[in-house]
């Protein structure tokens, strides 16, 4: 949940120091001392503001942050200074940390009106700035609470305005400026609730985020786009007629049924390219028969990840319109233990024909993609796929938990793709699919077995899925260390981080 969803986002128009308002937010590239926003607060305040910075070694690090009383010195009642790091450093993502501590900062001190000068970085920045400053509010607002029985998680946030000054001195922006400037507010508003949706979903316990929940949240979602989004719910009849095998075997250990999204957003006019984005959506990863140890499996209800980043991200597509027919596409299933479940030894027949043995139920992300990929291929014919999943702790060992592995032998798809992450800000960083591995899945009795050694677990995973991918150019995305995170960020508290949806978002709406 967005515990400032209700807060309006304007421009603020006249010098940021006579703003009336509660707080005074402003940024500092190290040295405080050297910025003129600074200087100009703490001349109006007596040099207390320089003498706070000083006594609390405030040195405009990223992370630092000072917040003091005004006594009347300024209209604004208090002025609050954030860290951003080395300018050079600085890229226009940083800003959503940056507005998210101002946001929870206002939120602690019952603030409701903040005004925030955003840095002056020149360059014809300002208005992607003023998308990541209101992503950085709504990112930073998020709780998972609904659990939480005591008071203060139903208390509403504080903040109810956010002005936001694209200069200091209040100069004022030309008409198509200010057009840019609302365009961009509605922008970062509509990504990050996005964000924040699959964050929802992905933090959500297994019990209840199940396949037939998140279909629902899938076709709700079309619902609300009626015209422009529609959708189809397999259920485990149909995809036994389409020849999931690999998807329904999965599936077949739990109670919980599973199901198959399928959304389609149409634009009004001939669409520029078909792409399609599928997410893995195992709802619980016990492991299977190859089970998991309990530390691993706690937190196996963000298995489905990727399914919550491609339905959430398709909302906000449809809200701000693309030139292309986008398709997403889910197997949502639940790998559990029972005297129904897929077995080590069993031998699966794929949606495209290839047979797989299983020498490990803990690799199921693949067969589930597999068969949604051969899906993607047979009933959409993409221009363009990507796949989102949080496939193999392997990737994480090889790039940390911050960092999604990409994975793809189409160079200009692969290099258009990573160049969007890099302007969202979402960490990715490309591995190789080296072909020699492709020996680590032969099978003696089958097309291909499901896992290959230790070494290079993250790319046999993506060699199984380039399997069914063929030659539609594809990218995979294995998302398993980003997906969630253990540490607090200001944009990104604990649990599920939404990752991937503004990068899919983004790529689906650019305009070229
Ligand atoms: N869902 C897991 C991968 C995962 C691990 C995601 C940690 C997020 C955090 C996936 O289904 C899995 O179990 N992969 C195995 C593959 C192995 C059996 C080849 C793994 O990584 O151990
Ligand atoms: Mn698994
Ligand atoms: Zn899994």
């Amino acid at each position: 949940m967005d515990t400032n969803a209700a807060t309006t986002v304007t421009l603020l128009t006249g010098p940021a120091l006579a703003a009336q308002v509660d707080v005074l937010a402003l940024t500092t590239f190290g040295d405080p001392s050297k910025d003129p926003v600074f200087k100009s607060a703490d001349h109006a305040l007596g040099g207390h503001l320089a003498e706070v910075a000083k006594h609390e070694s405030f040195e405009g690090k990223t992370g630092q942050l000072i917040s003091i009383y005004t006594h009347g010195k300024l209209p604004a009642k208090r002025v609050v200074v954030v860290g951003a790091g080395p300018r050079a450093d600085f890229t226009n993502a940083n800003l959503r940390d940056v507005t998210a501590a101002v946001a929870q900062t206002a939120n602690k001190i019952n603030a409701s009106s903040v005004a925030f000068v955003l840095p002056a970085l020149g360059g014809g920045r300002e208005a992607t700035l003023v998308q990541m400053a209101v992503e950085g509010l709504h990112l930073g607002s998020y709780k998972f609470g609904r659990y939480m029985t005591g008071e203060d998680h139903k208390k509403p946030a504080s903040l109810k305005t956010l002005q936001l000054a694209t200069d200091a001195k209040g100069k004022k922006l030309t008409a198509a400026q200010a057009r840019q400037v609302e365009a961009a507010i509605q922008r970062g508003t509509v990504i990050a609730q996005a964000v924040n949706a699959a964050r929802d979903l992905i933090n959500e316990p297994a019990a209840v985020a199940t396949p037939a929940h998140i279909a629902a949240q899938a076709q709700a979602i079309a619902k609300k786009h009626k015209g422009a989004l529609s959708v189809t719910v397999l259920d485990a009849k149909k995809c036994a007629d389409l020849g999931m095998g690999m998807f329904l075997a999965v599936g077949q250990g739990s109670e919980q049924e599973p199901r198959f999204v399928h959304m389609t957003y149409k634009p009004a006019k001939k669409p520029k390219k078909k792409v399609c984005f599928i997410g893995k959506g195992v709802t619980f990863d016990s492991g299977g028969y190859s089970l998991k140890p309990s530390a691993s499996m706690e937190d196996m209800k963000i298995d489905m990840s990727g399914a919550a980043a491609v339905i959430s991200a398709m909302d906000a597509i449809a809200t701000l319109g693309s030139e292309n027919e986008i398709h997403v596409v889910s197997a949502l299933c639940e790998n559990l233990v029972s005297g129904r479940a897929y077995k080590l030894g069993d031998v699966l027949k794929s949606m495209d024909g290839t047979t797989v043995e299983i020498n490990n139920t803990d690799a199921e992300g693949r067969l589930t993609l597999g068969d949604a990929i051969t899906y993607a291929r047979q009933k959409i014919a993409p221009d363009e796929m990507f796949d989102f999943a949080t496939l193999t702790g392997a990737c994480m060992v090889a790039l940390g938990p911050y960092t999604a592995g990409v994975f793809s032998d189409n160079e200009p798809l692969v290099k258009n793709w990573l160049a969007i992450a890099e302007k969202t800000g979402e960490d990715m960083w490309r591995l190789p699919l080296n072909p020699r591995l492709r020996e680590q899945l032969k099978s003696p009795i089958a097309d291909m077995r499901n896992t290959g050694d230790r070494y290079g677990g993250a790319i046999t995973a993506g060699l199984f899925l380039k399997a069914f991918a063929k030659d539609t150019p594809w990218v995979h995305v294995d998302i398993a260390g980003p997906a969630s995170t253990s540490s607090n960020r200001p944009s990104q508290p604990k649990g599920g981080t939404g990752f991937a949806v503004a990068t899919i978002v983004e790529y689906a709406t650019a305009r070229r």
